[in-house]
């Protein structure tokens, strides 16, 4: 049988009508970038209009890690937005990535998270698919003894699953809506690029994983990644024990249309590093310390010196370095005000085992009651809680200025005025 056309891409979603008009969705405070207005995270017109605008506009949304499904009939399923999708590695090889639902009333195929499977079986009434996505056999397509069935004309091969483009980088399976966009190397820009292959660019071993529900919008969690400022404040563990602090050697990098960015600081001593903490002009949380210090032992990981190293994909990957603490996640919205974190937590193929009991051992700095990532799970849900009921007021954002570029300072909110950049350029807003 050919591959159903409907396997090949459709027109881009970002060129159908949105259901908002953009000049009606949202006005910008005349501030620009250096204010956030709060109906951003509250307004379910805007949290509709960001599932076509952004998920499946023109963009790539990271689905998997590859090394999730190596064999022929692995597969992984995880949503773009709202849209539930299966990547699926086929008998030829290949990864591909298809919207997993049946071509015939719409049922989910693949209801687990992962699996193998020969082909897409569907529970509903039995249509059968091709790991490529080809409608194969479809129950009493005749009907029985000369009653029902289908039409003689039906054309299964206009019947296949929805395919969408998939690209790979380093450890990343993405997919995309888009016809449009670039390849994800070209989308992400060289110095973007050359921080994935620096953290994922070689046979990663997955580690654990969790998923983190929290209750607030997803872009205040976005944000806060990007906000390099508090990291040195809100978070007493880095100030405490001087994994992370303002005062080290660092920059803030933003990608040319703003939405990628790069956050990255070198561990000094306190010689080199300034006395801003040490004199205790900066709560570093003194009184508190650590019986086991086997947590602050670490390796030199890259041969740059960056001992911490935050990465956001747009709009919704980050891919962390913190000491031998590697992670990718991918944060999923869920409404306005509710979001869930997907963390991989990994390691290397090659690394040793003294290595990766470090690593095991660091993990405790992050995830949803890490050391250290414990309060970015919460501080989002204290903010939104006081953004509802104005939502013509704004958040001020002009630490580094009220423009858009790579700062060496990280007293900064540069990071997340490019955010808004992009954010508003692919929203019409
Ligand atoms: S919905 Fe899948 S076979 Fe009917
Ligand atoms: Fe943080």
């Amino acid at each position: 049988m050919n591959p159903a056309s409907d396997t090949g891409l459709e027109a881009s979603a970002s060129s159908a009508p949105p259901a908002t008009p953009p000049e009606t969705l949202l006005t910008w405070p005349a501030e620009g970038l250096a204010r956030i207005p709060f109906q951003v995270y509250n307004d379910p017109a805007i949290a509709d209009a960001e599932q076509q605008r952004l998920f499946r506009g023109d963009i790539w949304n990271l689905i998997c890690l590859e090394v999730e499904i190596p064999q022929p009939g692995d597969y992984r399923t995880n949503v773009i937005g709202d849209t539930p999708v299966v990547a699926i590695r086929g008998n030829d090889g290949l990864v591909r990535v298809f919207v997993n639902r049946c071509a015939h009333r719409g049922s989910m195929l693949c209801l687990d998270k992962s699996g193998n499977r020969k082909d897409f079986t569907c529970i509903y009434h039995n249509w059968v698919y091709d790991l490529e996505g080809s409608l194969q056999s479809i129950a009493f397509r005749r009907g029985i003894r000369g009653q029902g069935g289908l039409p003689e004309d039906f054309d299964p091969s206009q019947h296949g699953l929805k395919q969408l483009r998939m690209d790979i980088i380093g450890a990343l399976v993405f997919a995309s809506f888009s016809e449009k966009v670039p390849p994800v190397r070209e989308w992400l820009g060289e110095r973007m690029a050359w921080n994935v292959d620096r953290v994922v660019g070689r046979p990663v071993r997955i580690i654990g994983g969790y998923t983190q529900v929290m209750h607030n919008n997803w872009k205040l969690y976005i944000e806060n990644v990007k906000d390099a400022y508090h990291a040195g404040l809100l978070h007493l563990f880095f100030t405490r024990f001087g994994l992370n602090r303002l005062s080290m050697d660092g920059a803030v990098e933003v990608s040319e249309r703003g939405g990628h960015h790069l956050s990255w600081s070198k561990m000094h001593n306190d010689h080199t590093e300034g006395t801003e903490y040490s004199d205790g002009k900066l709560r570093s949380m003194k009184d508190f310390d650590l019986e086991d210090k086997r947590l602050l032992q670490s390796w030199v990981e890259h041969e740059d010196g960056i001992t911490h190293m935050i990465q956001t994909i747009f709009p919704n990957v980050i891919i962390q370095q913190i000491q031998n603490s590697l992670a990718v996640r991918l944060l999923v919205p869920r409404g306005t005000d509710e979001c869930e974190l997907q963390w991989w937590i990994i390691g290397y193929a090659d690394d040793t085992e003294a290595q990766m009991q470090t690593r095991i051992l660091q993990s405790n700095l992050v995830g949803p009651a890490g050391l250290v990532s414990l309060e970015d799970g919460v501080i989002g849900s204290i903010v939104q809680r006081t953004t509802l009921q104005d939502p013509n007021r704004a958040g001020v954002v002009e630490m580094g200025g009220r423009t858009v570029e790579s700062q060496k300072g990280r007293v900064s909110e540069t990071g997340v005025r490019g955010f808004w950049q992009e954010w508003r350029q692919k929203m019409g807003v």
